[in-house]
Order: structure tokens, then C-alpha cells, then sequence
């Protein structure tokens, strides 16, 4: 049977990387789910067409291709606004759900992450991984990230937004971000990334 690695969390905690690491590690394929979202909010907006259209939406969202989803060209700011904007639809969920299930399951073993992954996309998943940091941390770390590229960034706007994101994935009705009650929570506020992999790497061993 394929093995499933689920690792939900909010913005900025340091699920790419550590999803990254350990799909290198195990040989596994990974999924960052946020790029689904990314890749058709990318797709409305090129297209000019309106963010508030469900059905317009969902058929954007059947139309995204897994094999053909690059974060660098994803990666802007305004594309993930409008990537949580129509994160909220019901429909576009389901499409985006749908595809991310049939990705699940493919050999020899996936990794997922993104925020419905452990209660949602794959409740079945024999590891479930929960990775938080607090927001000033998660807004630090993007902060120095966005430094360390050359550009510049306003430290207290990066806050605001990353608090903003919490509240809109959190509080939506439909696949809020909450841990699922059989995940290991993973708190990297203190941790490196090297500690936070040796944390999850223990915890798959226990259930390989
Ligand atoms: O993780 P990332 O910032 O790329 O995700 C962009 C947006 O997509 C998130 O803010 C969230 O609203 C949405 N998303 C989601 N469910 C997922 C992954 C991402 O709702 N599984």
C-alpha cells in the first residue's frame, strides 16, 4: 500500500521545506496543495476574469495541471491573496480535493502538505504531521527570506498579512485549517529546520 505523509500548518511555518526534505529522504513524491490553489487563482487573473465567480472558478480549478505547478512563478504575493480568496469555494475545493486524493495515492509513497491535507484530503494518512510557528516568528522568517533576495520589505505589513492569511484559512466554513486530532504537532517557533526534520523523521520511522 502507498504511504500517504500528511503535513498541514499555516503560512510561512516551514512545511515546504521540511515536506521537501522529506519526500527527498524517503523517495517519495510530494504535493505542495497550496500551489493548486496558487495555479488558479494565476489562471483567473491572467485570464481577467472575476474572483468571485464560483463556477467560472471551479472550472479553472478542473483544469490545473499537477505535473505543470512551478512555485517560482506562483510565488507573488498577490497570487496567493487571491489563492485564499477562492480557497473559501466549496466547488473549487472539491475539484482541487479530487485531484490532490487521486496524487495521494500514487507509488511509491507521497508526501502532501498544505492545510486540509491531515482532516480532509487524506484522513486515512498513517502519518499526520501539524507544523505551527507563532505568527511573529512566521512573519520573521518571511521578512528575512524576502532580505536574503535583495529586495526590501516592511516588517510590520508582513505581520499584518500573516496574521490576516491565519484568520481567513482558520475561520472559513468549509476545510478550516485545524489540526486533525491524530497529528503530531510540531511547534519550529524554537526549532531549526535541521531539528524540526529530525523531529518528523522520528516520528515516520515509529510508523515505517
Ligand atoms: O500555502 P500557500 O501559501 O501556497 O497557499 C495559498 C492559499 O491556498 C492559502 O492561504 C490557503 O488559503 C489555500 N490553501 C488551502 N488548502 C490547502 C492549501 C492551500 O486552502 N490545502
Amino acid at each position: 500500500m502507498t504511504l500517504t505523509i500528511a503535513i498541514d500548518g499555516p503560512a510561512a511555518a516551514g512545511k515546504g521545506t521540511l515536506s521537501r526534505r522529506i519526500a527527498d529522504t524517503y523517495g517519495f513524491l510530494h504535493l505542495d496543495t497550496g500551489l493548486t490553489y496558487r495555479a488558479t487563482a494565476k489562471a483567473l487573473l491572467d485570464a481577467g476574469l472575476p474572483l468571485d465567480d464560483e463556477a467560472v472558478a471551479e472550472k479553472m480549478a478542473r483544469q490545473v495541471d499537477l505535473g505543470g505547478l512551478d512555485r517560482s512563478v506562483l510565488a507573488q504575493h498577490h497570487i496567493g491573496e487571491a489563492a485564499s480568496r477562492i480557497a473559501v469555494m466549496p466547488s473549487v475545493r472539491r475539484a482541487l480535493v479530487e485531484a490532490q486524493r487521486a496524487f495521494s495515492l500514487r507509488e511509491p509513497g507521497t508526501v502532501l502538505d498544505g492545510r486540509d491535507i491531515g482532516t480532509v484530503v487524506c484522513p486515512q494518512a498513517p502519518v499526520k504531521l501539524y507544523v505551527t510557528a507563532s505568527p511573529e516568528v512566521r512573519a520573521r522568517r518571511r521578512y528575512d527570506e524576502i532580505l536574503a533576495n535583495g529586495a526590501t520589505a516592511d516588517f510590520d505589513a508582513i505581520f499584518e498579512d500573516v496574521k490576516k492569511r491565519d484568520e481567513r484559512d482558520m475561520g472559513r466554513a468549509d476545510s478550516p485549517l485545524k489540526p486533525a486530532a491524530d497529528a503530531h504537532l510540531l511547534d519550529t517557533s524554537e526549532m531549526s529546520i535541521e531539528a524540526a526534520f529530525q523531529a518528523a523523521k522520528s516520528i515516520i520511522d515509529a510508523v515505517l
